[in-house]
């Protein structure tokens, strides 16, 4: 079993995929790793999101799947049941994080204060999503987050694009960077399944330039 450090390093972009058609869910993991791109957070905003998780982790054994939009204990052990090998939350609660640490699986809670970052830290997670990223603050934010705190490696995610996602992977304390322009909705829709391992190839490419 992967730990949380190791789900950030994955690849320089998790794609945050949301399905509503749980026939969409096999064509579109295996577009994203054609892409290089080994990872996706599937998010639990669809009544459907969990069988599609199932046939992720049954059929596609390539693709680390993660649980995204985690936000009670129950859609947590759900996810896990259906075969998330990752969960992460948009926010942390104290109740939240006891029950995600009890589960055995890579958890990144999501942050966007310093205080949120140190209550995490408190609890031994040094892997957290910074969320929302680009309202929350930016790159400036995290870097000037890192001056106190170095020790934590964030997903910035949340109003991330192609062309901001390089600023964020400058950092010493980005591993990656999430969102969802890898999976538009018209292409899930459509089909185009071409164009989604292109957009994950481009953004498989933005590790080419890490450090
Ligand atoms: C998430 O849940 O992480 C966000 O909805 C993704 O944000 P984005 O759509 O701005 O990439």
């Amino acid at each position: 079993m992967a730990d949380a450090t190791s789900v950030l390093h994955v690849s320089p972009v998790i794609p945050v995929v949301t399905i509503e058609d749980p026939q969409h869910a096999v064509p579109v993991a295996r577009a994203l790793a054609d892409g290089g791109v080994r990872i996706i957070e599937l998010t639990l905003r669809t009544a459907s999101a969990l069988t599609s998780m199932k046939l992720i982790a049954e059929e596609v054994p390539e693709i680390l799947v993660g649980a995204g939009t985690v936000l009670t204990p129950g859609q947590a052990d759900a996810a896990v049941a259906a075969g998330a090998q990752f969960l992460v939350s948009p926010g942390v609660t104290p109740s939240l994080l006891d029950h995600l640490l009890t589960l055995g699986v890579p958890v990144l809670p999501g942050v966007a204060t310093v205080g949120e970052v140190m209550g995490v830290l408190e609890r031994g997670l040094t892997a957290m999503k910074f969320f929302p990223a680009g309202p929350a603050g930016g790159p400036d934010y995290l870097a000037a987050i890192g001056a106190p705190i170095p020790q934590v490696q964030f997903c910035p995610t949340g109003g991330v694009s192609l062309g901001s996602a390089p600023k964020y992977l400058a950092l010493p304390n980005v591993a990656c960077v999430g969102g969802s322009w890898l999976t538009p909705r018209g292409a899930i829709e459509n089909g185009d399944w071409q164009q989604i391992t292109t957009l994950a190839r481009e953004a498989a490419g933005l590790g080419l330039n890490q450090g």
